[in-house]
């Protein structure tokens, strides 16, 4: 990369000065950012002083927006000489940035750079008529289409010495020329016969959705198999009649209406009988649930006393209590360390009988 380093002194304008729609624009920059973040509109700024000023930043457009940012103006000045979007020098009606990186190198880039050397002379030198100017870059993203050049906002690809020729004297001559492909091809789609997505039902709508309706019946015809492994599994060899009335709800005659009363001959239901049945005196009476009540009864007023652990690892020890002999008195029982019963003492005998 060539250094970036501003235009002689001679070269540089006296002063800079927005035009007013310009103005605001920058205002409209500005005022995207919070107070004191102002210096985040630098780029757009530079950008739009270099339109303003022919293509190129003067000094004095950078140190312009380095006022109107209230930033240094060493801090502007590093921005525009960092990004090569730039140009720190002028530069032609026409300015040429040519790829001479790999892909577009492989597909003739050095061809059309003797062009540029032939028509223009040397880089960041601006041709006699005013012109031209160019700038070798790197790729630039269109290496399908390489090799490529970009002219001031629009791309032309598909180069050859040929027909860039021709392009350079149709600019020159101020006629209209053709942005994008140099050879007639759309896009970047492969150049010449097209070797690949033939089909032409790829392009009639009729394969829209082809491939979910694919999955679908796949997915249908798995689901079925399982279903039916599943049902064989489980069938019995002598399957259950149904229950005719499974589902269905049970029609059950009402308990006691003045119509059963009638079709059992029944006599109906007396005024009396009906005043009695609902006196709420002859009703069962339920005691009312006191917070006394509500509590649980307590199971003992002793309190729960851990079992020490045995020394002996879990063996028996001489006067632990051991299992009791079946029917004997509970009374006779010694107490427990928490007060409670315990089983009555047994002793067995040699033959390990109880005694
Ligand atoms: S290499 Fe030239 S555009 Fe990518």
């Amino acid at each position: 990369m060539a250094v970036r380093k501003l235009a002689p002194e001679e070269i540089q304008p006296d002063s800079f000065t927005f035009s007013s729609e310009n103005m605001a624009f920058v205002a409209q920059q500005i005022a995207k950012y919070p107070p004191g973040r102002q210096a985040s509109a630098v780029i757009p700024l530079l950008w739009r002083a270099q339109e303003q000023a022919g293509g190129w930043l003067p000094r004095k457009a950078i140190e312009k927006v380095a006022e109107l940012l209230d930033m240094p103006h060493i801090r502007v000045m590093e921005v525009a000489t960092f990004y090569t979007m730039f140009n720190l020098e002028p530069v032609g009606k026409y300015f040429i940035q040519f790829c001479g990186t790999t892909p577009c190198a492989l597909r003739g880039a050095g061809d059309i750079k003797k062009v540029l050397e032939r028509r223009v002379g040397e880089q960041n030198h601006v041709s006699a008529d005013g012109n031209f100017s160019w700038l070798e870059v790197e790729c630039l993203g269109a290496c399908c289409n390489a090799p490529m050049v970009q002219i001031n906002d629009d791309y032309y690809e598909d180069l050859t010495t040929e027909n860039f020729e021709k392009l350079l004297d149709d600019l020159a001559a101020g006629r209209p020329v053709k942005k994008g492909s140099q050879v007639g091809r759309r896009s970047s789609e492969p150049q010449g016969d097209v070797k690949t997505l033939t089909d032409p039902h790829l392009y009639d709508g009729s394969q829209v959705g082809a491939w979910r309706k694919r999955f679908e019946e796949e997915a249908a015809s798995t689901a079925s198999a399982g279903e039916a492994a599943a049902a064989t599994a489980s069938a019995p060899s002598t399957p259950k009649p149904a229950k005719p009335e499974a589902g269905r709800a049970i029609e059950s005659e009402a308990a006691d209406t003045p119509a059963k009363r009638a079709k059992e001959g029944e006599a109906p239901i007396s005024q009396t009988e009906r005043k009695e049945a609902s006196d709420g005196k002859r009703a069962t009476a339920v005691e009312a649930r006191t917070e006394d009540a509500a509590k649980p009864a307590p199971q003992s007023d002793k309190s729960y006393v851990a079992t020490p652990s045995k020394p002996s690892g879990g063996a028996p020890t001489p006067d632990a209590p051991s299992t009791p002999v079946a029917g004997t008195p509970p009374s006779d029982t010694p107490q427990r360390r928490d007060g409670s019963e315990s089983k009555p003492d047994v002793t067995l005998d040699k033959s390990n009988k109880p005694s």
